[in-house]
């Protein structure tokens, strides 16, 4: 029978019984679960609810409920509802009626939010060292070729050199605002919401600030109705998941395209590729159009979250059973997508010669126009000579930098002999020093301060 059977008559239809039930995935926080109902215990034997040989025997019976769980010999009863229910009946049969005690002054709906409020912490900081696993992979992988020259695009289209260390160090930074975003989403779950009873409060006088210390957490909530209903913390933490899997699949994006015969700039590892059973020459970067393709289920995840929180009426509503799944969910994908594209990274072949080969003076074409502005050319009109220059090269099918002199002069006066020299890509990278840049010198620092926020 269920624990809430007094006052029904009728047993719950067996359909009824398995649609409302959440057992099948909140099994998960029986850790949590059981280490809440620890505090809690302890919490009613300071408030004189249980008498200190009550709270040893509930304390040593919920870990013996626990080793249980962590041996794999816990076994679920056809009445288990959820998690909360399952290890209350388990203590009750190892420790006998005063199990019935440990619900005292507590619900399920400020004991849910407990548990899933840590389980969210645990997840945040799990995930966290992941992202850090591949930024350091970003990071050895750009100081190898920090300066490999290649180019940059925009549009698609070819537009400046840049390097594969600058290049690479452009996916380094959104990993670092993710963990910013996991940062918070964290210290958003640690509030504690436990005494807060089904949504009134509790009647017992329990120290909920001795609680949450207890527990981890940092804060204790301020109004009970609030903390029944608040999932503010779920949806902070599917948000930070979706912008850590965009921006997995952005770089998978660039990465498939890169990999492509018609860039060949990088080879995926066979280990990270798989075949084709059809044709035997394929060799397909899966692993990358997979990230890509989870990152549509990170926002789903998200989406649907919020779908189901809007328009609740205050407190708590079974609707909010539905907030555990997309959780887990987002956090087992990531859980599996970032250390794989860490493999990715670290064993990622490069092709400079690929690269090299590439880059044409025609991206230097803005570098043409900053020469005249050197000479107080005013840039629009630059910009609008050597659109002039472009024109001419393009007609005569040559690269910019096989324009003569005299061609150069035909456009513009402007240009001395030493024009022709804008053409060096190297010095062009040079260049651009500014913090933040492409030159080895700005690339230098960047990589300094990229590692300062892993170590
Ligand atoms: N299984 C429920 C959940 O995950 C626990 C809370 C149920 N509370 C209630 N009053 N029925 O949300």
């Amino acid at each position: 029978m269920p624990m809430w059977g007094g006052r029904f008559d009728k047993s719950t239809d067996a359909l009824v019984r398995r649609f409302n039930a959440s057992l099948p995935f909140d099994k998960r926080l029986y850790n949590e679960d059981i280490s809440g109902s620890i505090a809690w215990a302890r919490g009613l034997q300071h408030a004189g609810m249980l008498t200190s040989d009550e709270g040893e025997r509930i304390v040593s019976g919920l870990e013996q409920v626990r080793a249980e769980f962590d041996n794999g010999t816990f076994e679920f009863h056809e009445w288990d509802e959820d998690i909360h229910t399952a290890v209350e009946r388990r203590l009750t049969e190892i420790i006998g009626g005063l199990g019935g005690k440990l619900h005292t002054g507590r619900s399920r709906n400020d004991q849910v939010a407990t548990d899933f409020r840590l389980w969210v912490m645990r997840a945040c900081d799990r995930l966290s060292e992941h992202v850090v696993s591949l930024q350091r992979a970003l990071l050895i992988s750009a100081e190898e070729h920090l300066n490999t020259a290649m180019p940059g695009y925009t549009h698609l289209q070819p537009a400046q050199p840049i390097t594969w260390g600058h290049w690479v160090l452009a996916h380094f930074w959104p990993l670092a605002r993710d963990r910013q975003r996991l940062a918070h989403a964290r210290a958003q779950s640690a509030t504690l919401p436990l005494g807060s009873g089904a949504l009134a409060g509790s009647a017992f006088p329990v120290d909920r600030a001795a609680l949450a210390d207890a527990l981890g957490f940092s804060e204790i909530s301020q109004n009970s109705i609030d903390a029944v209903s608040d999932r503010d913390f779920a949806a902070d933490f599917l948000y930070s998941a979706a912008m850590l899997g965009i921006h997995l699949s952005r770089l998978s994006e660039q990465l498939i395209l890169f990999n492509s015969a018609e860039f060949g700039f990088v080879i995926v590892d066979d280990a990270y590729a798989t075949g084709s059973s059809l044709l035997p020459q394929k060799k397909n970067p899966d692993t990358l159009e997979l990230t890509r393709g989870k990152s549509g289920r990170l926002i789903g995840c998200l989406a649907g979250l919020l779908a189901t929180l809007k328009g609740l009426p205050t407190a708590y509503d079974k609707d909010m059973q539905e907030d555990k799944e997309p959780l887990f969910n987002a956090a087992d994908t990531l859980e599996l997508a970032l250390p794989v594209m860490g493999g990715v990274i670290s064993t990622l072949q490069l092709r400079p010669e690929k690269m090299a080969a590439r880059l044409q003076s025609g991206m230097l074409a803005s570098d043409l126009a900053d020469y005249l502005v050197k000479r107080a050319v005013p840039f629009r009109e630059a910009h609008e000579l050597v659109g002039n220059v472009v024109r001419l090269a393009e007609g005569r099918a040559v690269a910019l930098a096989e324009l003569s002199l005299s061609e150069l002069q035909s456009v513009s006066t402007d240009f001395e002999a030493d024009a022709l020299d804008v053409f060096d890509m190297q010095a062009a990278l040079n260049r651009r020093k500014l913090v933040g840049g492409t030159s080895p010198e700005a690339l230098q620092q960047q990589l300094r301060a990229a590692w300062t926020q892993v170590s």
